[in-house]
């Protein structure tokens, strides 16, 4: 297939192009409620499918994620969203196919290829979620969905929002690299566990510990000394509350799925901000 020049005139606004584990889009609008009024660069260091982003639709941000994969794969689209969707057209939705992608190096394929391997997988995999396993293999089977695994006007409007924003793949700290005072952050960690249930963690070939809730807390300090605003989403937990004590706690609520037939559960969350929203 080849894709033509103006496929789509107007450009249609952007959604996240994966389903994402913690993924944020169906309560985007109600966080975006508590950013503050305006501000002059939006960063956003836990990017994963990106539901926030795309529901705000910023004019200036910095993007980023430790998931080099999915980092890549924004990058591809940004610089050459045709040429992935070129690729996608060509990979069918069989158990044989899918087996037969998901046994191919990410890394050896070029940057194009590799993003559509990664729209592909995500879309046709069982529950349609990323999962790597310790040494940082994708080990989801097949999901046997009959249904489109993307959507070329989607890719388009998403490669035109990504344009002029910066994109890099890092740990949260350098992730907000030269963030100023004039600019604001979200972050959205994986989440702390909610008493015995395991929260998914599974992101990375590395799991996202206590140790690193300490550091993301200890970041935010710096940054409320600096002057500098932000907005940190955390499940509804003791351990999240004692480490952001004497800030704005918001509750959320956010409707999670429990099971295979996709039956939703409502829970709190907490969303913290180092700022009063209602002034
Ligand atoms: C809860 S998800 C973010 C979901 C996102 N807001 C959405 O709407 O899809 C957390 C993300 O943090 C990323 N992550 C895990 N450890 C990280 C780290 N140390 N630094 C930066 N990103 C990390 C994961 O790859 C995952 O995409």
């Amino acid at each position: 297939m080849s894709v033509e020049l103006q496929l789509f005139p107007e450009v249609k606004v952007a959604r996240p192009f994966v389903k994402w584990a913690g993924g944020k889009q169906t309560v985007a609008s109600a966080l975006v409620d508590f950013f503050p009024r305006s501000f002059e660069k939006y960063y956003e260091p836990f990017l994963g499918g990106g539901g926030v982003f795309f529901t705000l639709s910023p004019q200036k941000a910095c993007l980023s994620d430790e998931n080099k994969w999915l980092i890549d794969t924004y990058l591809a689209l940004k610089n050459d969203w045709k040429k992935v969707a070129e690729y996608l057209e060509k990979m069918v939705n069989t158990c044989s196919e899918f087996l037969k992608i998901r046994s191919v190096n990410p890394y050896s394929l070029n940057q194009l290829e590799r993003a559509a391997q990664f729209i592909y997988l995500n879309k046709t995999c069982f529950r349609g979620l990323f999962r790597v396993n310790k040494t940082g293999k994708f080990n989801v089977p097949y999901g046997a969905y009959n249904r489109r695994y993307y959507n070329l006007e989607n890719l388009e409007a998403v490669s035109f929002l990504l344009a002029d924003v910066e994109i890099k793949s890092s740990d949260f700290e350098f992730g907000i690299d030269g963030i100023t005072r004039n600019d604001f952050v979200y972050f959205d960690p994986p989440y702390y566990k909610l008493g015995g249930y395991s929260d998914f963690n599974r992101y990375t070939s590395k799991q996202f510990r206590e140790k690193d809730h300490f550091r993301l807390a200890a970041l935010c300090r710096e940054l409320d000394a600096k002057g500098i605003k932000w907005a940190v989403s955390n499940s509804n937990t003791d351990f999240v509350k004692d480490l952001f004590s004497g800030f704005h706690i918001h509750h959320i609520s956010a409707r999670r799925e429990i099971n295979l037939d996709s039956q939703n559960r409502k829970v709190i969350e907490l969303l913290i901000t180092n700022y009063d929203n209602t002034i």
